[in-house]
């Protein structure tokens, strides 16, 4: 048996202020601890997350979290063998919180620090509740992103495809909105959509011709805002939360296919895995469509616990324990990236987005 790795993971990036620990025995994980400390009723009434205010909820409120993250797992600072803090991508005001404060526990405790990237967490967190091999096909969908990646192991990603407009929670956040439900929308959404009828209203397929893995919301989006100022009773919103949730999962499936078929050919049909991770991934209609499109290509499933779906900090903690078992360190000069792509070079060498204020997060 190797040396156990018990980590401290900070998650700050958005608007969780989140810590846990996780030990790492010879690649299995166990969470002694996860403490998540929700912002939305600081952010509900903007409909929408406030980077300033959620920077100044985070500088409130780390210190504490990351105490009772210590507490619930029964441990001090001295049982730590290290330390993992999301370094981006995300409002950086709000890594850079989570970050110092790793920082600072690193050097008063003498620990190594990892800077982690958030999508790396995301990658790992099926991880959490079951044994998930390298290499795997993973879908990433959350509210700042949605790609589709080859995970070969630990910080080794290339992505397939992703999204030229919107990420796959964004849209559902967005739609939610425009059928008046509250932020988060996603998971208001899908509450709305139980019992509605998914065939009464026709939305668009986007991207049917495309020989590609990208994704595109936007004019889906379109398309139920439109619809949604028609709407004249209770059972037309369930029936259009219904569409709208059928639409997103159908194009998740549909794009997840066509990279499943790209990656047995590769893989020569062995050893095939399709891991979706990532806030839409806790959504029911989502989840089981892509089993039953991953079953249908002879691909194993996944997707992790439905607490290690949206932003946490164990999925940061067991990144950075995965790093450390690799000695992969950082130094405590380490930058805050509010961008930050998990595949740097197919980033550069085919961005989806061009560069600027709304370049891609990944
Ligand atoms: O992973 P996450 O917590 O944060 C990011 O890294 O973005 O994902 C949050 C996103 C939000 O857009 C939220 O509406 C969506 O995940 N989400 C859901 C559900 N739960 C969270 N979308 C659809 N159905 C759900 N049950
Ligand atoms: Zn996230």
């Amino acid at each position: 048996m190797t040396q156990p790795h018990t980590v401290l993971g900070l998650e700050t990036s958005c608007d969780e202020t989140a810590a846990a620990v996780v030990r790492l025995t010879d690649g299995r994980a166990e969470v002694l601890s996860s403490v998540v400390g929700s912002q939305i009723a600081a952010h509900a009434p903007y409909g929408g997350v406030v980077p300033e205010i959620a920077a100044r909820a985070h500088v409130e409120s780390i210190d504490a979290i990351a105490a009772e993250a210590l507490q619930q797992a029964g441990l001090g600072y001295g049982d730590l063998t290290g330390v993992a803090a999301t370094a981006g991508p995300g409002l950086v005001g709000g890594v850079m919180v989570g970050l110092s404060f790793g920082k600072a526990v690193a050097l008063a405790r003498g620990l190594p620090l990892v800077a982690v990237n958030h999508l790396e967490g995301h990658a790992v967190s099926a991880r959490l509740g079951a044994e998930v091999p390298y290499p795997f096909l993973l879908l990433l969908v959350s509210g700042g992103h949605c790609q589709l990646l080859a995970v070969d192991g630990v910080g080794a990603c290339r992505r397939l495809g992703s999204t030229i407009d919107d990420a796959a929670g964004e849209a559902f956040d967005k739609i939610a909105k425009t059928l008046g439900l509250p932020y988060p929308g996603g998971p208001a959404l899908e509450k709305l959509a139980q019992g509605g009828d998914a065939s009464r209203f026709e939305l668009p397929r986007m991207l049917l011709g495309r020989k590609d893995c990208d994704f595109s919301f936007s004019g889906l989006k379109t398309a139920a805002a439109r619809l949604a100022e028609g709407l004249t009773s209770e059972a037309e919103r369930r029936d259009l939360a219904a569409a709208v949730q059928a639409a997103i999962a159908r194009q998740l499936a549909e794009r997840s296919d066509r990279a499943m078929q790209a990656y047995a050919h590769e893989h020569e049909g062995r050893g095939l895995r399709f891991v979706v991770a990532g806030g839409v991934a806790a959504n029911g209609a989502v989840r089981a469509r892509l089993q039953e499109t991953a079953a249908a290509r002879g691909f194993a499933f996944t997707a992790p616990p439905l607490a290690y779906c949206t932003d946490n900090a164990a999925m940061i903690a067991l990144a950075g324990a995965e790093r450390l078992a690799l000695g992969l360190t950082d130094a405590l000069d380490a930058a805050a990236r509010p961008r930050w792509p998990l595949d740097a070079a197919a980033a550069v060498a085919n961005p989806t987005h061009p560069a600027g204020r709304k370049g891609a997060k990944a």
